[in-house]
């Protein structure tokens, strides 16, 4: 089996002003130090994009964004392109946040192009799927995640898939305290892995990342990240700690 090295990355979503997203970013910079057995994303709101990205140069810890409007320029009111985040050293994109789609109407087909548009421009796309509670109470998970998945990576071809990194993201497990079971998150993430072995043939389903999300915290993340396909962690509130975000680089380091 290939080995994928752990992925800690932060979602800061609508939090930190600009002072407070430097003073937190040079707080993960040195508790990061020089490692570089795991690989660290911290992704904070477009305004402190720039401010962030200065205290990071030079340190392991890696660029990323929280969305991206697939076109290069024009008249879209309010979006932020993928040139624009490149001129500003981003170097990952998260798209398909559930958040997204469930309160910003985003469809599979619009987070598609996004998708598409991002490794087209150099941007590894972290791109979110799951299922929500009364999905997951249906017995429909699976097949939420499959439409999710293959639309969502419709046309992307098997060279650039290896740059892709997945989130498992079960809604019912997002800011709610309520971490999915390490069998629960285990099952879907190797169900992940098959289909996109099926998009892509195998090796390159074992290069890609799968990192799980929902109320990862120190505690909890040792189990989660021993399991096979849980390559790492998209993290939420505890990424607004240096201490607690730093706790979870450590545990990723371990496994
Ligand atoms: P929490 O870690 O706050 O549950 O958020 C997870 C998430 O949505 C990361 O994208």
């Amino acid at each position: 089996m290939t080995h994928r090295k752990k992925l800690i990355a932060g979602n800061w979503k609508m939090n930190k002003t600009p002072a407070d997203a430097v003073a937190l970013a040079r707080e993960i910079v040195a508790a990061a130090g020089q490692r570089t057995d795991v690989d660290i994303v911290i992704c904070p709101p477009f305004t402190a994009t720039e401010s962030v990205g200065k205290v990071l140069d030079g340190s392991t810890v890696k660029l990323g964004a929280q969305n991206l409007h697939p076109e290069k320029s024009g008249a879209f009111t309010g979006e932020i392109s993928p040139d624009m985040l490149r001129a500003l050293f981003v170097s990952h994109v998260i798209l398909g946040h559930s958040e997204r789609r469930a309160l910003f109407g985003e469809t599979d087909a619009f987070i598609n192009l996004k998708v598409l548009s991002a490794l087209k421009n150099q941007l590894r796309p972290i791109f979110c799927v799951g299922e929500t509670l009364a999905e997951r109470e249906a017995g429909a998970t699976l097949k939420v995640v499959q439409t999710q998945v293959e639309a969502g990576l419709e046309g992307v071809g098997r060279e650039a898939a290896a740059d892709l990194i997945i989130a498992y993201e079960p809604v019912w497990a997002i800011g709610t305290g309520k971490v999915a079971t390490t069998a629960q998150a285990q099952e879907v993430h190797a169900f992940i892995r098959m289909l996109l072995a099926k998009l892509f043939t195998e090796p390159v389903a074992q290069k890609i990342r799968i990192l799980y999300g929902g109320s990862m915290k120190p505690a909890n993340a040792p189990e989660l990240l021993a399991q096979t396909d849980i390559d790492g962690g998209l993290i939420g509130g505890a990424s607004l700690e240096a201490r607690s975000f730093g706790e979870l680089i450590t545990a990723a380091a371990a496994k």
